[in-house]
């Protein structure tokens, strides 16, 4: 055989070889307890099968979005409705800047030391407040599964693409007073201050606007409550002034809420 062949088959099953290499690293990954795509640890996979177990869901499609601490899955439920999984995850959370929202909240008075445990907390504490504000006929998100730190529920846009938010939509007065109407049965109905209650958390759809990103949201009990509820008035103000809308005073309106 020549040098040239000889070399040119060398390199063939040094290239095959790296390529078995990769995919067992990938499948031993996973035996080793390690985080699969930065999202998926072995714990988190064990939920999703038992999620598959029980019928809450038929199928992962995959990841839609992944942020610091968590992650947005489309999945599709045994009745082939889609499905959104948020992931808490459990590995990267800084919750340092959360428990402001928990310390106070008289429903979490018990609260168990451990990040793990603080993450499914804080999930549970979201599926909550969703179910909650579903309950009360308030327009958000549909709650439909809690599992430690997977939250199932009802998936919102096309295709595995959320639906546009407020600040990727084109916005006019009647969104301005949907938020307010929101904030305003958020408090009066749910008992509620959301907390975190902006552009980026609201979806613009036909049927008018839906509320999401629930975990920070706050019982009136808790200390904080009124002037939470004074800064998601400001910012959602602000947001509409930004976009050339006449507002009304957020004082004002702050005053009539609490009224
Ligand atoms: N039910 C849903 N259906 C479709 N898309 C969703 C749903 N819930 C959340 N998303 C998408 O996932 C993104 C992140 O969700 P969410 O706002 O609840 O998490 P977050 O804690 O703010 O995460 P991040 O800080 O990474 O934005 C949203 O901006 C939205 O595009
Ligand atoms: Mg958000």
């Amino acid at each position: 055989m020549s040098n040239n062949i000889e070399k040119k088959i060398q390199d063939k099953i040094s290239t095959e070889l790296s390529k078995k290499q990769r995919k067992r690293t990938l499948d031993d990954g996973f035996k080793k307890n390690k985080v699969v795509n930065e999202v998926l640890d072995k714990t988190t996979v064990l939920i999703l099968y038992d999620l598959i177990k029980s019928k809450i869901i038929s199928y992962v499609n995959g990841v839609v979005k992944s942020g610091k601490e968590s992650a947005l899955f489309w999945a599709v439920g045994p009745d082939e409705s889609n499905l959104a999984l948020k992931i808490y995850l459990t590995s990267t959370s800084n919750f340092k800047n959360r428990s402001q929202y928990l310390i106070g909240d008289p429903r979490f008075q018990r609260i168990k030391k451990g990040t793990k445990n603080l993450v499914y907390l804080w999930a549970r504490k979201e599926f909550q407040n969703i179910s909650k504000c579903y309950d009360c006929g308030i327009n958000v998100v549909k709650p439909i599964h809690i599992s430690k730190n997977v939250l199932v529920m009802e998936f919102i846009g096309h295709n595995g693409k959320p639906q546009k938010n407020l600040l990727e939509s084109e916005v006019n007065e009647d969104d301005y007073h949907q938020s307010l109407k929101i904030i305003s049965d958020l408090f009066h109905k749910a008992k509620l201050v959301h907390a975190d209650f902006s552009e980026y958390n609201i979806f613009k759809t036909e049927n008018g606007l839906k509320l999401f990103d629930l975990g920070s949201a706050v019982d009136l009990e808790h200390p904080q409550a009124i002037d939470l509820l004074k800064r998601d008035i400001n910012n959602i103000s602000n947001f509409f002034v930004k976009r050339g809308l006449t507002v009304e005073n957020p004082v004002d309106v702050f005053e009539r809420i609490i009224k």
